[in-house]
């Protein structure tokens, strides 16, 4: 009778659970899903960063990188470009990036904003928003809050419709509305407090059944949780013990700018941040970016963020597994995982265990015990005894013991294998025309290039005339980057303003971001600013001719700025003054009359578009034009062999646009070089990170290579189109395929064994010891050879290792006996394995394999 009954109430569970979907609450330590406390491990992907194609495959590395959620934010300016005229379709399907993550199993955390930062263009507000009169942004403003409202309640009710919260059965367990207000409140005064306060009664109403959050916002108002976005959020407390410790943002690496070098995030330290967070008492942990992806298109913020949003992300730029990152975190998530009864049942308890040394335990009533040991230290491994046992903990590193007694993850040490990834570079159109040049394996532009050449000044009839010099972003609305100021005027040869016969001194000072000025049609000088000042200043001795002259300043923006307060405000273009400057006088032109063309005719046109009606337009010269500004290009191409994803590598090129079968692909930038220092050649992981930490590819072009999506493309008769603004050659563009070019690992004997191994036997687990394990990338390959393999003293990183003074004689060999011809192979980091060669000395085993 007993068991029926259990039976029966089993089903009427499962039942409700379908029908009417789960709750979802929090309370101070835990997310409560459907009666289930849990801490959980989260990751941001934005889903127009990548293409539909590529999400389930984003969203299973997600899975088995052990995330629990998916975090995406809602770009308003994709999905209502026009008011009121809605976009859904394609990379802005948003219904169906949700279905994906639900379909793998995983939840979601939608943040709808709908301002959301992001280095998303103007922060992800539609342009026409800025045009409504009498509004003000993100302030307790009625016009604003009219269309902020209607934004958030059409996603919400988009998201109901299909059942997609988790209180309807669907994977949505979180919403955020407003990003980060808190740390620019002040600025809007009594009017920010009012404005917080309505959007958090706005969404509460909207009644989606699942909690609301607010990152940064100290004085969120309950129920909302606020929530904490940094490098390091161990030290947050939520502003309520009602609330649980949540981590909306925590950074993996940084984002990319034009002009500045590559940033790098180590994984040891990624891992000690999220180990720091959840030993002080942390519920949600959020990876942004978990996968960056690509700012396709006009889509990125600024200005100066480049079109690579990779992040140094655990997913890289194309989607692969960025190695030892994200297997490192695997087994981090994997360790915090066993320790998941305990977590949710307490605070911990912490006790010091010397200076810097750190115990935080987790300890049930019914006897579950948890501990973390941290050495928050930057100098000095140490030994501790925790619980009459000792352990060593390297510096600025934390130690995971589920049970309170067995070391099962140490962040700073890696078990996880090292992909070396490179882009193979195909040859280019002009190493293909160079009997002398090396054959390369791939034939992939088919046919000779094609151009048209972008008229200087006005050419459009929707040119027209205005006193003064106008604001850009006002003028064009952002239909273009680019807006052209022309003007004319006679002189006489006499003019105060003449140095010597006709020459003078062109000044023209912009807000930004990048100016050309051409002088009677020829390019006379350009400007551009930086991520840290974007105005330009130019000031260049031109010639003019007696009688009439012309100047066209054409300025282009990149990217509109997406952070701070009234950030909406900012400028761009010229704005003055513009001045010929001689030795006895100067001429103001700044209030003259001038013509203004916004955008430009190979824009009308349709240049870029597949099959657009301009074909007429493109000529095929014996001598292409080359390193001149202003040129559209054309070719077509064959799709790089394989399944690999691909890259254009625009070396050779200096700056503008392309696209790839009518799709753009974005703005590309090779000429712009990042600071010569600032890299550092070797990284050191402990202490404080902050994004100028740990650079890489000072003195490079920031980004030479462009991600074009696979989906985008046929096997053959695709067309790549570019406007190039400076002047370059395209016969030196090439594809670039991403490969693995060898699977790395490097374990020492002091090591835990791998986190894969813990189960529910601890035990067993510590007997087997630290362990390599190899795998190739993809399922049907081998490992073809083992190119180095150490045990001893091995130095040096993936790629270049090399033999430390103690060497085991035997490890090559017994490396390429347990894993040549496998797809995956574990060996035993010890001396049972490999014999002693240095007694006494702690030795490692450093191994590098190749896979075909
Ligand atoms: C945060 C913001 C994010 C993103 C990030 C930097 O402050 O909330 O949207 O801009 O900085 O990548």
């Amino acid at each position: 009778m007993k068991g029926s009954s259990f039976v029966f109430l089993y089903v009427v569970c499962a039942l409700a659970q379908s029908a009417y979907g789960a709750t979802v609450g929090y309370d101070h330590r835990a997310l409560v899903i459907d009666g289930r406390r849990r801490v959980l491990i989260s990751g941001s992907i934005h889903y127009p960063r990548s293409t539909p194609d590529m999400w389930p495959g984003l969203v299973q590395k997600s899975k088995d990188g052990g995330l629990d959620v998916i975090e995406t934010y809602i770009f308003w300016n994709l999905h209502e470009p026009v008011r009121k005229q809605y976009d859904f379709e394609g990379r802005k399907d948003l219904v169906k990036f949700v279905k994906t993550v639900a379909d793998a199993g995983l939840l979601v955390h939608l943040r709808i904003g709908p301002y959301v930062c992001a280095e998303w263009n103007y922060g992800g507000f539609p342009l026409w928003l800025h045009f409504i009169p009498g509004i003000e942004f993100r302030t307790d403003n009625e016009p604003f809050k009219t269309e902020m409202q209607r934004f958030t309640a059409k996603i919400v009710d988009m998201m109901k419709q299909e059942k997609l919260f988790a209180s309807q059965g669907g994977p949505i367990i979180l919403a955020q509305i407003e990003n980060e207000y808190g740390n620019i409140e002040s600025a809007y005064g009594s009017a920010g407090k009012s404005y917080i306060n309505w959007a958090a009664s706005m969404a509460t109403a909207l009644d989606t059944g699942v909690p609301w959050v607010m990152c940064q916002q100290a004085d969120a108002p309950d129920p909302i949780i606020n929530t904490c976005n940094g490098f390091y959020c161990d030290q947050f407390t939520p502003n309520s013990d009602k609330k649980p410790k949540m981590w909306t943002e925590n950074w993996s690496g940084w984002f990319l700018s034009f002009g500045g070098a590559v940033p790098h995030r180590p994984v040891e330290d990624l891992a000690f941040s999220v180990a720091r967070f959840f030993q002080r008492g942390g519920t949600f942990q959020n990876y942004y970016m978990y996968h960056g992806g690509t700012n396709f298109g006009h889509t990125t913020g600024g200005p100066f963020i480049a079109t690579s949003y990779d992040y140094d992300a655990p997913l890289d730029e194309y989607g692969m597994v960025r190695q030892p990152k994200w297997g490192h975190l695997r087994d981090l998530h994997k360790s915090i995982k066993l320790c998941e009864a305990a977590l949710v049942a307490t605070d911990p308890t912490y006790t010091s265990l010397g200076p810097n040394l750190e115990a935080h335990v987790y300890k049930t009533g019914s006897g579950t015990c948890a501990a973390f040991l941290a050495n928050v230290g930057t100098q000095s491994d140490a030994t501790v005894t925790f619980n009459g046992n000792t352990y060593h903990l390297p510096a600025w590193s934390v130690s995971i013991l589920p049970d309170c007694k067995n070391v099962v993850f140490n962040t700073a040490k890696i078990n996880s294998q090292a992909n070396h990834m490179e882009m193979r570079r195909l040859r280019s159109e002009s190493e293909r025309q160079d009997p002398k040049q090396i054959v390369g394996s791939s034939e992939t532009f088919q046919s000779d290039w094609s151009s048209v050449t972008e008229p200087v000044g006005i050419s459009k009839s929707n040119a027209f005339k205005k006193s003064g010099l106008a604001e850009q972003i006002n003028t064009t609305a952002d239909a273009s980057d680019y807006l052209w100021y022309s003007l004319s005027f006679e002189i006489n040869g006499d003019e105060p303003f003449l140095l010597n016969g006709t020459q003078t001194v062109l000044h023209v000072e912009s807000l930004g971001h990048v100016l050309h000025a051409f002088i009677n049609g020829k390019l006379s000088g350009s400007g551009m600013g930086n991520r840290d000042n974007a105005k330009v200043v130019l000031e260049k001795t031109i010639m003019l001719v007696q009688g009439k002259n012309t100047i066209d300043l054409l300025s282009a923006t990149v990217g509109l700025q997406n952070y701070g307060a009234f950030y909406e405000k900012t400028g761009a273009g010229v704005t003055g003054p513009v001045k010929l400057k001689g030795n006895n006088g100067s001429l103001d032109l700044s209030s003259n009359q001038w013509t203004y063309q916004i955008g430009l005719k190979g824009e009308e046109l349709g240049l870029y578009e597949d099959s657009s009606g301009s074909s007429s337009q493109w000529v095929s010269q014996s001598t292409l034009p080359k390193n001149q500004p202003l040129i559209w290009y054309k070719t077509n191409f064959e799709a790089p062999d394989g399944n690999d994803p691909i890259a254009l590598d625009f070396t050779g090129m200096g700056k503008g646009e392309a696209w790839v079968n009518g799709q753009s692909i974005g703005r590309y930038w090779p000429t712009y070089i990042s600071p010569q220092n600032g890299c550092a050649d070797s990284c050191n992981y402990k202490g404080s990170y902050s994004s100028s930490k740990c650079q890489k590819g000072c003195g490079m072009p920031s980004q030479k290579l462009y991600h074009v999506p696979r989906s985008w493309i046929q096997p053959s008769g695709n067309t790549l189109v570019l406007f190039e603004e400076m002047g370059g050659d395209p016969t030196q563009i090439s594809f670039a395929t991403r490969e693995t070019e060898s699977l790395c690992a490097h374990v020492s004997e002091s090591h835990p064994p791998p986190v894969a191994a813990w189960g529910s036997d601890l035990w067993m687990a510590r007997k087997l010891g630290p362990v390599i394990r190899l795998e190739c990338p993809s399922p049907n390959q081998l490992i073809s050879e083992i190119k180095f393999a150490s045990f001893g003293t091995p130095q040096g990183t993936c790629g270049s290792y090399g033999h430390g003074r103690c060497n085991s004689t035997s490890a090559l060999a017994v490396v390429q006996q347990a894993c040549v011809g496998s797809k995956n192979c574990s060996i035993g980091v010890s001396v049972e394995t490999f014999g002693d060669p240095c007694v006494g000395v702690v030795k490692s085993l450093a191994v590098e394999a190749a896979c075909t």
